[in-house]
């Protein structure tokens, strides 16, 4: 259809019907179809009190999968439909579809936005295959705090990194070709707008309060930048802000989001969200509600139906309103109209096997999982396994499980998984390899002949996602227990840990010798990990959320803000005072098996001007066997500002491929722009002055701004 065509199409509808392509519901109303294809991802209430005119002007499904279920919906809805407008079916496909590739947090420790928007390449042609159009992903919000279940969803707490890798996936997802999706492409709904990351306490759903400041510079920066990759969908988040609900809150969605970062597409709720401004408690009813949501530019509702409920009573309130509902119905059916909907509202059941789980997609799933394990630490060298230990047990809750896809799977299933023992005897064939859930279970004759323990350690993939918050990140007793049973039989060891979140080490720690970080892999896991314990391949992997060494030291962040008593040995600093300094493990941290040597730091000139830009050079040698991906990150410290400023920022990152045993020259850049920060005026700016950089760790010079 042509413009115009949408346009009459939307004339031709009555009000009702706009506002039924305006609400969201979940799919059991349409067909008596198995539960397991319709997914539900969140609390029930009371809703889908729909007479059929109503069911049949809505405008979307959120949660059916496989291509015949949503063809069966879709087919019924369009009997019974008026003006028989497909139906747009969205889903949470937050690390893959079929194919799991690691949790996002796991993702964007790869650093390398090409793994990211072929993660999500894959992921879309899948769902595509399923007859699924729009996916919730990517989450931008920024994290600090590992008590928080959802941090497993995030790319961590840099602002830049985690809208760079925000802006691959929405890249990977739409596939634009001339402006529009491409049929094996979905549109991306960028989340949660805005600061949800930033709940006190690290508690779900929690308040947020966040000064302008910081949202500007830290915790609206990934969505500033993920948006120049045009989502076609935002959802806004469940959090207040400013003591605003974001649903209800017209500066959030229609200043900054709108006006400031010119997002000029849809906006949907979260689900239940708009009913859920009562419990706010900034709604006396449902219609006020609808009400509040409508009029702070939420143009979809999702799952609850208020907006359908309460319609006429609104618009005959507030006629001014029709303009905007208008826009957003044009919207969505201009999105019908670019994702082909009028032309065939049907997926191909017989491309969906082709197309899951293919080839492909599990190599892609395989390089991620990969790539995204960071080694944490390798006292001599415990890692790889030594060619003449043959003899392996794995031990622990993670040995010989397949229950390694991590929290929002999507329709993953275990049965796909490579568990570790699997992988490890896939990838040597000259290895016996046993796995037991305790040590208690390995029978003595085993031990005795053991050559290497491998601990495989870590918390429950249950234990983070939305709605699981825990106050405790302690590695669980029971699993301290094993690594130090482990340590006192006197074996060479080492521990794998599988986790959502940054998990509390510091009590445990100092047994664990060496200590690789998988995250949750997903598919591929057993066959990547086992990878590079066997030595096939290095960890190259780094972090990019912080490790609290105790529950209680969480939020820990690498870009804290300066202090008038920064932390040293003095009690009168800011420290704890039962606790070392800074976080076990940092923001950036990742050993590779023989570390890369940096060499050649050259800078282009010491002062940097309007049209002056300075280029940080060095080489990256790499002295092993083991091709790689080294992760080269700079920073800067603004020494002297009118307002604080943080005591680093990364500025720029670069991910360079160097062979073994070769070397490769990297330029980073800075400029003006890079400089800038927001003065007691909330105004962008920059102040001639001293700046120093360091690349990863090493502080490098000191260079001078002039203008
Ligand atoms: C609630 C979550 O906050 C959001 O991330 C998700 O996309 C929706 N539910 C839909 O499942």
């Amino acid at each position: 259809m042509d413009n115009l065509q949408l346009q009459e199409l939307l004339q031709s509808m009555t009000l009702k019907e706009k506002f039924g392509q305006l609400t969201q519901i979940t799919g059991e109303l349409y067909a008596d179809v198995d539960d397991r294809e319709l997914v539900e991802t969140g609390p029930e209430f009371s809703r889908h009190m729909l007479e059929n005119d109503t069911l049949y002007t809505i405008g979307s499904v959120i949660g059916a999968s496989s291509a015949k279920i949503i063809n069966l919906i879709q087919s019924e809805y369009l009997k019974k439909s008026r003006l028989k407008i497909p139906l747009l079916f969205m889903h949470d496909a937050i690390h893959g579809y079929k194919t799991i590739f690691p949790i996002p947090l796991g993702l964007s420790c790869t650093w390398d936005a090409s793994v990211l928007q072929k993660a999500a390449e894959e992921t879309a042609s899948e769902l595509r295959a399923s007859g699924i159009h729009v996916n919730f992903s990517p989450m931008v919000d920024l994290v600090r705090d590992s008590r928080w279940g959802r941090v497993m969803e995030s790319f961590g707490e840099d602002p830049l990194l985690s809208g760079d890798l925000g802006k691959a996936m929405i890249k990977g997802y739409q596939k634009i070709r001339e402006g529009q999706i491409t049929p094996t492409g979905v549109a991306a709904c960028l989340k949660h707008f805005a600061a949800y990351g930033a709940g006190i306490g690290g508690k779900d759903y929690n308040t947020v309060d966040m000064s302008l400041r910081e949202f500007f510079e830290n915790f609206g920066k990934p969505y500033e930048i993920a948006l120049e990759e045009e989502p076609r969908f935002v959802m806004s988040s469940f959090n207040t802000f400013n003591g605003v609900p974001v649903t209800a809150s017209q500066t959030m969605l229609k200043d900054i989001l709108r006006e400031r970062y010119q997002f000029d597409d849809l906006v949907i709720s979260d689900w239940g969200a708009v009913a859920e401004l009562q419990n706010h408690r900034v709604a006396q009813d449902g219609r006020e509600a609808a009400e509040l949501a409508l009029s702070a530019g939420v143009d979809i509702e999702m799952v609850s139906t208020l907006y359908l409920e309460h319609y006429e009573a609104i618009i005959e309130q507030h006629p001014q309103l029709l303009k905007d509902v208008d826009a957003a119905v044009l919207k969505v059916l201009q999105l019908k109209n670019e994702l082909g909907l009028f032309d065939n509202p049907y997926a191909d059941e017989s491309l969906e096997q082709e197309v899951i789980m293919n080839a492909m997609s599990l190599e892609a799933a395989e390089e991620a999982a990969r790539r995204s394990c960071v080694l944490l630490k390798n006292e001599n060298s415990m890692l790889p396994l030594r060619k003449e230990y043959k003899n392996v047990i794995l031990v622990g809750p993670f040995a010989g499980t397949k229950e390694l896809l991590g929290n929002w799977a999507c329709k993953g299933s275990f049965d796909d998984v490579v568990s570790l023992a699997e992988g490890l005897m896939q990838a040597d064939d000259s290895l016996t390899v046993a796995a037991y859930e305790t040590l208690e279970d390995c029978p003595k004759n085993e031990l005795d002949k053991c050559d290497y323990i491998i601990a495989a350690i870590g918390e429950h993939w249950g234990l983070s996602g939305e709605g699981h918050s825990s106050v405790k990140l302690e590695l669980e007793d029971r699993q301290q227990h094993l690594i130090r049973a482990v340590k006192n039989t006197n074996l060479p060891y080492s521990c794998v840990c599988f986790s959502g979140r940054p998990l509390a080490l510091q009590d445990i720690i100092d047994d664990i010798p060496s200590l690789l970080w998988c995250w949750y892999p997903g598919t591929r896991a057993g066959a990547a990990v086992a990878a590079l314990l066997t030595g096939q391949a290095t960890p190259s992997g780094k972090l990019t959320m912080s490790f609290p060494r105790y529950s209680a030291q969480a939020p820990v962040y690498y870009n804290e803000f300066s202090t008038g008593r920064p932390a040293n040995g003095s009690s009168y600093s800011s420290r704890y005072q039962d606790c070392e300094i800074g976080p076990l493990f940092p923001f950036g941290h990742g050993l590779t098996y023989t570390g890369a040597e940096y060499s050649n730091f050259a800078i282009s000139g010491r002062k940097i001007t309007e049209d002056q830009e300075l280029k940080v050079s060095f080489t990256v040698r790499n002295p092993s066997r083991y091709d790689y991906s080294e992760i080269a990150i700079l920073y800067i410290e603004d020494l002297i500002s009118k307002t604080v400023r943080p005591t680093r920022e990364m500025k720029s990152y670069q991910v360079v491929q160097v062979p073994s045993y070769g070397k490769v020259d990297v330029e980073l850049t800075i400029t003006l722009e890079d400089l800038k920060y927001l003065n007691a005026d909330l105004q962008r700016t920059v102040e001639p002055g001293d700046f120093r950089i360091y690349v990863n760790n090493l502080d490098h010079s000191l260079f001078t701004i002039e203008y």
